[in-house]
């Protein structure tokens, strides 16, 4: 598969033919495997001899996924977890222990922060939170018993770049391993490996399966990290069920062309946006005004497909616009073929203390647009009903 386009890689990465020569991908649901005989179970388990032993470890479908996502983000390898954060705490719990330390930026997924800044910490495990764009900041958070850096870029649901780049120098400076959450450019835009990361996380729940349908998560590296990743998940269980893995390593097939459309829309979406009165500011990093619209430039493909902005007022003006809507969704998921819309601070980051919320941007009048595949005119109508009530 060694030079193949991202687009080929897609839909040809990952196959693996059984005896019926079938063209579509197999789905093996099957959550173990048989033995010839008494020595052959034997030297699976103890790896002597390779091949399915039970679906907590392995099973064909999730490798077919798993090889197809580690190609479409340049990895040596990648394990499929049951969602995205069942991939973020594996790799916490296989890389880490008691007494290590992590710098990650400030605008995480809600269910991220807490992760780090609540759970982990009754385990030893401690939390620097920085903000996501000053480079300074991450370097002087780093502590002896920084293991990890985490960042998440663009973020959710402000739009904020990390440079990548920069964040895996200092992270490798300080002998620390950096995880970039992919989930918002998927490997169709952004590939953070190629830019330094040592780790990219998924939801794949998000745009990798793209029509909302299944949870699912991965994380992808270099062969030595994913084997400690994978150590874990197949003693501690949070793996993926091959159904799942079968939708998301079909979702990728059109990843790139969603994307594509996707982004499209979002870029002419964000622009009507910063033309309406009622609208006080628009975060896309595809817009000249996005304060990294350069660092978007270097280092995604396109703007992508999540815009979010500011209405003039408060949670009332902002809740107006979502109840005025007829064609987009009301729901927390975004990557799906249909348009969702999300106020943040009263869902996605509701766990999140009011003076966090606020410190981190995420105010009551911000909205989250994650841009489908409808018509952009219809999707303008839509939330101009809102607009026009405040
Ligand atoms: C950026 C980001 N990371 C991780 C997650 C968690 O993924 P999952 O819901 O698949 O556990 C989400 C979910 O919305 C997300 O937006």
């Amino acid at each position: 598969m060694e030079g193949l386009a991202l687009e080929t890689l897609a839909v040809r990465a990952g196959i693996d033919r059984s005896q019926f020569n079938e063209h579509s991908e197999a789905l093996y649901l099957t959550s173990s495997f048989v033995f010839e005989s008494a020595a052959q179970a034997a030297a699976r388990f103890s790896g002597e001899e390779e091949g399915n032993v039970y679906a907590r470890f392995t099973n064909p479908t999730v490798t077919a996924m798993q090889q197809r996502l580690a190609a479409l983000e340049g990895a040596e390898a990648c394990v499929a977890t049951a969602s995205g954060m069942a991939a973020i705490m594996s790799t916490v719990m296989a890389l880490m222990q008691s007494g290590d330390h992590i710098v990650a930026s400030r605008g995480l997924f809600g269910a991220t922060q807490q992760l780090f800044g609540n759970i982990l910490s009754k385990f030893g495990i401690e939390t620097t939170f920085v903000p996501a764009t000053d480079l300074e900041a991450y370097r002087a958070a780093v502590t002896p018993k920084t293991k990890l850096f985490f960042v998440e870029s663009p973020s959710n649901p402000l739009t904020e770049l990390v440079d990548i780049a920069a964040v895996a120098a200092i992270a490798h400076e300080a002998g620390a391993v950096l995880a970039v959450d992919n989930c918002f450019c998927s490997p169709a835009l952004q590939q953070p490996l190629k830019l330094g990361a040592d780790l990219v996380i998924h939801s794949a729940t998000k745009y990798l399966d793209g029509q909302g349908r299944v949870l699912g998560g991965a994380v992808c590296g270099d062969k030595k990290l994913i084997d400690e990743v994978f150590k874990f998940l197949r003693t501690a269980g949070p793996c993926i069920s091959p159904f799942n893995a079968w939708i998301i390593l079909k979702g990728l097939e059109t990843l790139r062309i969603r994307m594509a459309a996707q982004s499209a829309s979002a870029l002419e979406l964000a622009t009507w946006l910063e033309a309406q009165p009622q609208v006080a500011r628009v975060h896309y990093p595809g817009l000249p005004s996005h304060p990294q619209h350069a660092l978007a430039l270097r280092q995604q493909s396109s703007g992508g497909a999540i815009v979010s902005f500011d209405v003039k007022g408060g949670r009332e003006e902002a809740w107006k616009v979502v109840d005025a809507t007829r064609v987009v969704s009301i729901t927390a998921n975004l990557g799906d073929t249909k348009t969702t819309l999300t106020h943040p601070a009263s869902t996605t980051h509701g766990r999140i203390s009011p003076e966090a919320r606020e410190a981190s941007g995420i105010h009551e009048s911000l909205l989250r647009v994650a841009v489908g595949l409808e018509s952009v005119a219809d999707l303008k109508a839509d939330l101009a009903r809102g607009l026009a009530l405040i």
